[in-house]
């Protein structure tokens, strides 16, 4: 991951654990390992450091970033809102005190059970990005209120989340006509700049021209009031990351210049901006051997599980062991549980000579880590506690 020259000095964020190892002991011998430790605390100071940091915006929590209840009920407690994109994300929303109008459904291809399981729940509120999709909603759920769902570039983001879904800006004033001849009531415009995007001027660019196409769009007599800004808030992994503040500090400026004069809505997604620090996961060395030379060891959790980041996320995660002795650092190869060679957590990191039960820490392990978690080799996923 390459960080901008200009932005090598905000970049004052790195990635630390929420507990220290006495805790973590504690919590290992009470509940077992692996383990993600949610910080409530935590949390709710990245949820108010976005917040002052984008003034007048409001944030929908992307629940898939994490499900988890410890930390869906402590975002509604705050008053978030929350994005969904299934029956099952709003199942685990409402269960932690969301209500139907707090929700903004933002998949842009839905089943129709799933439109419609949310829809007969309450959810108002929906994304798409094309005319079949506009056809099935004119047809099941004539009544919802939509986002269409534009595709931008942004080239410093890791993931790019307009390759597969959003309607080019050339496009999108035929998709709006072509939904209005349907009936629908389009109410904005909403877009992603890709997740963990790391200089926020890729946001200003992608404002200035969705300005454009919001002054096209009324001037055909749509009335637009509501700009999502999606996620793309970045965390700091082995990589540093910007600081909340400074990258909201841009994003918001581009806001101000771009739509500060229209008084319309403005909401973000973000997901691992908010839910990535508040969790560390305990992990535990299970074995270790010599192969090839080298120093192997094999931990309670890999990339089938609360590492899934690795592969589906591009994530890497710095591995933190316990300062104790004088033990010497060197290279080593660290692997998951499962029998697969590919489950592999590590081969970079310069770790001591670690003994079997000994505990690892692994901060930034609240987005994308166990909600893509699977029990693969009968192997059960890690179970979760919240603390503070
Ligand atoms: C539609 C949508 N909104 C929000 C998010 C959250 O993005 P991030 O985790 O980068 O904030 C995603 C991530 O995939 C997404 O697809």
């Amino acid at each position: 991951m390459i960080i901008a020259d200009h932005l090598v000095s905000t970049c004052a964020r790195t990635a630390r654990p929420v507990l220290d190892f006495d805790l973590a002991e504690q919590l290992a011998d009470r509940y077992g390992t692996p383990l993600l430790v949610v910080s409530r605390s935590k949390l709710i100071e990245t949820y108010w450091a976005m917040k002052n940091a984008l003034p007048g915006v409001d944030l929908y929590y992307a629940a898939k970033s994490n499900p988890d209840q410890h930390i869906l009920s402590t975002l509604c407690a705050e008053n978030a809102f929350v994005d969904i994109c299934s029956y099952g994300e709003l199942r685990a929303a409402l269960d932690s005190g969301f209500t139907p109008d707090r929700m903004l459904h933002t998949h842009p291809c839905k089943t129709v059970s799933n439109l419609m399981e949310c829809y007969q729940a309450g959810v108002r509120w929906f994304v798409l990005d094309n005319v079949h999709e506009a056809q099935r909603i004119a047809h099941y759920t004539p009544d919802v209120k939509l986002l269409l769902r534009l595709a931008v570039s942004a080239s410093s983001s890791v993931i790019n989340l307009s390759a597969k879904f959003g309607a080019s800006i050339d496009e999108a004033i035929s998709v709006l006509e072509e939904s209005r001849s349907l009936g629908l009531d389009i109410r904005g415009f909403s877009f992603h700049v890709g997740s963990q995007c790391l200089d926020p001027e890729d946001y200003r660019h992608v404002l200035r021209a969705v300005r454009q196409l919001w002054d096209q769009a009324v001037s055909k007599g749509f009335e637009l009031e509501v700009l999502d800004i999606g996620g793309g808030f970045p965390a700091p992994y082995r990589e540093s990351a910007p600081t909340i503040e400074s990258f909201g500090q841009t994003v918001s400026q581009g806001l101000q210049e771009s739509f500060g004069d229209l008084g319309i809505r403005m909401i973000a997604e973000p997901g691992r901006g908010l839910s990535a620090e508040c969790t560390t996961l305990i992990t535990r060395v299970i074995g270790k051997n010599v192969r090839s030379g080298q120093p192997w060891y094999y931990i309670d959790d890999g990339i089938y599980g609360s590492f899934s980041g690795i592969h589906f996320d591009h994530a890497s995660f710095p591995l933190l062991y316990r300062n104790q002795g004088n033990r010497e650092i060197g290279a080593c190869v660290v692997a998951g549980p499962t029998c697969d060679s590919g489950d592999i957590v590590s081969r970079d990191q310069m770790l001591p000579s670690l003994e079997i039960d000994e505990l690892l820490l692994v901060p930034t392990m609240g987005a994308y880590a166990g909600a893509s978690a699977s029990p693969f080799n009968g192997l059960p996923v890690a179970n979760s506690v919240c603390i503070d």
